[in-house]
C-alpha cells in the first residue's frame, strides 16, 4: 500500500508557484481529440489523474508527449471510440471523454466513471442533455453505448443543477452542432472558462462562459492550438490552509486571486492577514486561528466543495467552535474519523461538521479515503509534533504534485 511518512511540525515560510488546475487539464486533454491536430498544452501538473488521462488518449490512438509540464497531444488518428472499464473507473473525469468522443467520432462506448467515493455521483443530467442534442443511448452488458442519430441539432437545455461535468459534456458534444446550443443554469466555474478558451482556439464559437447561460455554435473544421492551463484554486487553498494551520506565512505565485475570493474571506475570518498582488498573494497566519461561524459549500462562486475537507483540518486547532456545511456531496466527511486520530474533536451530523478547536494535534498513523480528505490529513500531519504516516497516499497524488508543495526533507514517499 502506498504511504507518506511525514515529520511535523512544519511551519510554512515559503514562496510557492501553484500547479496548473486538475479540473482544467483533464477536460482539456479529453477535448484535444476534437482538434484532429496537434495541441500543445502548458502548465500541466504532474499528477496521477493526468497520467490516467494520457493512458486513455494513448488507448484511443493519440500520440502524447509529456515533458517539463508541457503536454503535446496529436489526435490525427483516432482508432477507437470505446474506453475500457478499468480506465473509466480510475477517475470521475473520464466521463468527459463522452462528449469529446461523440464530437470526434459520433459514438462513445463507456462504462460508469469512478473517482472518489463521495456518495452517489449519477450521470442522469449528462444523459438527458445529450438526448436533447440528438444522441441515443443503449445499455449493452453494463456498458453505455452513445450514438449520434442524425446530427447534433440546435437545442435549448436547462440543467436542474449547475453540474460541472454535464456543462462540459454538453459544450463538447455541441462543438459539432450546426446552429446554436444554449445551456441554461450552466456551471460558472473558472475551469469551464478555461475549457471554453481552449475550444475557441481549436475553432468552436462559445459565448457566455463564466456566466450561467452559455451558447455554443459548432464548427465543421478544427485545428491544433497552444494553450496554458489556469492555476489550481483548490491546491492554492490547500497551501493557504496548511500555512494558516501551522501558523506560518506563504506567498502564492502564478495564481488568479479572483478565483480565490470566497476562500480568502474565510481565511480572513480566521484571523489571517492577506494581501493580493498581480498574479500573487501573500498570507501570514496568527499563532492561533479564530473559529468560523458557518461555511457552506455552493457552486462557484460559492465556497468550493473540494475545499471543505481542507477547512476541517484548519479549524481543528482554532480557538472555539466552527461549523461546516457540505451541500454538494453526501460523503465529504469520510476523512473526519482519521482526523480525530490526530486528536481533533469533530462531530459529523448528516452534511454538517461541528469542529471544537483543541489546543494541539499529536502525530498519528492514518488512512486516506479520498483526494481532498487526504490533503486534510496532510495538513494535520504538518501541524503535529512527531512522525505521522498516511497510507493510501495515491489518493493525494491523483491531484497534488507533492514535490511542489512541501520540502523533500520532511517527507518520505513509499509507492
Ligand atoms: C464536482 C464539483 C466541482 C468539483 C468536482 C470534483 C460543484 C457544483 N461541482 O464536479 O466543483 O471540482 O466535483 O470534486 O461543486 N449530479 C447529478 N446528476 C448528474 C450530474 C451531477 O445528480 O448527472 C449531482 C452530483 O451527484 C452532485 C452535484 O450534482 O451532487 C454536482 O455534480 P457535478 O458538478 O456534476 O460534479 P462534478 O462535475 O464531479
Amino acid at each position: 500500500m502506498s504511504r507518506l511518512i511525514i515529520s511535523g511540525p512544519y511551519k510554512f515560510n515559503d514562496e510557492i508557484y501553484v500547479q496548473g488546475a486538475k479540473n482544467s487539464i483533464l477536460p482539456i486533454l479529453a477535448s484535444s481529440i476534437i482538434s484532429r491536430g496537434e495541441c500543445i498544452i502548458r502548465n500541466c501538473p504532474d499528477i496521477l489523474d493526468v497520467h490516467t488521462t494520457i493512458e486513455i488518449l494513448h488507448y484511443i490512438g493519440c500520440k502524447v508527449k509529456f515533458e517539463d509540464s508541457t503536454i503535446c497531444v496529436n489526435s490525427e488518428n483516432i482508432v477507437k471510440n470505446e474506453i475500457p472499464e478499468d480506465l473509466m473507473r480510475k477517475m470521475r473525469s473520464s466521463i468527459i471523454f463522452l462528449g469529446a468522443l461523440i464530437a470526434r467520432t459520433g459514438r462513445a462506448k463507456i462504462s460508469l466513471p469512478g473517482g472518489c467515493e463521495l456518495g452517489p455521483r449519477p450521470i442522469d443530467m449528462h444523459v438527458s442533455s445529450l438526448k436533447q442534442l440528438g444522441v441515443s443511448v443503449e445499455i449493452i452488458n453494463g456498458c453505455l453505448d452513445f450514438k449520434i442519430i442524425n446530427k447534433i441539432s440546435e437545442a435549448n437545455i436547462s440543467l436542474p443543477f449547475p453540474s460541472v461535468g454535464a456543462t462540459e459534456n454538453i459544450i463538447l458534444a455541441s462543438s459539432i452542432c450546426k446552429g446554436t446550443v444554449t445551456i441554461n443554469n450552466a456551471s460558472c466555474e473558472p475551469e469551464i472558462v478555461d475549457l471554453a478558451n481552449f475550444l475557441k482556439k481549436i475553432g468552436v464559437k462559445i459565448y457566455g462562459e463564466g456566466r450561467n447561460q452559455i451558447k455554443v455554435q459548432g464548427a465543421n473544421k478544427f485545428h491544433g492550438c497552444e494553450h496554458e492551463i489556469i492555476s489550481d484554486r483548490i491546491v492554492a487553498t490547500t497551501i493557504l490552509g496548511a500555512a494558516a494551520t501551522t501558523g506560518g506565512a506563504v506567498t502564492l505565485k502564478g495564481i488568479n486571486c479572483e478565483h480565490l475570493d470566497t476562500p480568502i474571506s474565510v481565511f480572513e475570518e480566521m484571523g489571517c492577514f492577506i494581501s493580493k498582488e498581480k498574479n500573487a498573494l501573500k498570507m501570514s497566519a496568527p499563532e492561533k486561528l479564530l473559529p468560523v461561524k458557518e461555511v457552506r459549500s455552493m457552486p462557484y462562486p460559492g465556497f468550493p466543495t473540494d475545499s471543505i475537507p481542507i477547512m476541517t483540518a484548519c479549524l481543528c486547532t482554532a480557538n472555539g467552535v466552527s461549523i461546516l456545511v457540505e451541500n454538494i456531496f453526501k460523503n465529504r466527511f469520510r476523512h473526519v474519523e482519521e482526523l480525530c486520530r490526530f486528536g481533533a474533536n469533530i462531530k459529523v451530523e448528516g452534511n454538517i461538521a461541528i469542529i471544537n478547536g483543541v489546543s494541539h494535534l499529536f502525530s498519528s498513523n492514518v488512512e486516506a479515503k479520498d483526494l481532498r480528505g487526504a490533503a486534510a490529513l496532510l495538513i494535520a500531519a504538518l501541524k503535529s509534533h512527531g512522525t505521522s504516516t498516511i497510507s493510501n497516499i495515491n489518493f493525494l497524488l491523483r491531484g497534488y504534485d507533492l514535490s511542489k508543495l512541501i520540502p523533500k526533507t520532511i517527507y518520505k514517499l513509499e509507492l
